[in-house]
């Protein structure tokens, strides 16, 4: 596990898109799985700039996100959809037939999660996986359980997690209960993975899940297992 740990969120943000853009330059075709969330947007916003800048082409990458609320319609403004389009998509020359977003409105979310599988297979696996990490530890939406989740499915969230995205809803009621998440086994098949932590908030989990025990109840431990995880995080975040 290679650690980096920066000033600040800037420089987390520089640090991170960094790496992105290396895996893009050594292999144009990439498949590269995109995490929302509050900390990487500063990242997003160092790939817009390289890509308007000349330095970075997405033309030949595949995209997968590793989460979508459920049931959410694709033009919410709260949907993961909206944020990537908002926050990347819409600003960089990636070809919009290979992005790909599970799908809130699904009316089989089992049939969902398994084409999605499918599709991610039939890139040739993800080669580079970005990841935040919540409060409680989890990735993607594998909240702390009893055992790890395998593949994509519909999770009911934690109320730790309806509280921590009440921030984008305004009100706790509004937010779903449930998402159509990446499972740990989906998360481990990524050749690399990126793992960006920023904050004193996060400390708590980036402690249990890099010093402490392997388990389910922190969910984002099982990435010690990993044999190509990147840490980027703020000092802040760095116990
Ligand atoms: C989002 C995701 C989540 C977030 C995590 C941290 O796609 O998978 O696991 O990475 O909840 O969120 P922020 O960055 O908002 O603190």
């Amino acid at each position: 596990m290679e650690i980096f740990i920066t000033e600040d969120y800037g420089q987390m943000s520089r640090k991170a898109a960094e790496i992105i853009a290396a895996q893009i330059n050594s292999n144009s075709s990439s498949v590269i799985g995109f995490a929302t969330g509050s900390t990487p947007v500063g990242t997003y916003k160092e790939l817009i700039r390289m890509n308007s800048e000349g330095s970075l082409d997405f033309s030949g990458v595949t995209t997968f996100n590793l989460d979508e609320y459920f049931p959410i319609k694709g033009d919410d403004p709260q949907s993961y959809r909206q944020f990537m389009y908002e926050n990347l998509f819409s600003h960089i020359n990636v070809n919009k037939n290979n992005v790909n977003l599970l799908n809130g409105e699904a009316e089989d979310w089992e049939k969902e999660a398994a084409e999605y599988e499918e599709k991610i297979k039939r890139a040739g696996g993800i080669d580079l996986q970005i990841l935040g990490i919540g409060n409680n530890g989890h990735i993607a939406f594998n909240e702390p359980a009893e055992s790890f989740s395998r593949w994509t499915s519909l999770i009911k969230l934690t109320q730790d997690t309806i509280n921590a995205n009440a921030r984008f809803f305004g009100k706790e009621e509004d937010v779903p209960k449930k998402a159509l998440s990446m499972g740990i086994g989906s998360i481990m098949a990524a050749k690399k993975i990126i793992m960006l932590v920023s904050g004193k908030s996060k400390a708590d989990a980036f402690s249990k899940a890099f010093y402490g025990d392997i388990t389910p109840q922190v969910p984002a431990s099982v990435l010690q297992f990993h044999q190509n995880v990147t840490l980027v995080a703020d000092k802040e975040a760095n116990f």
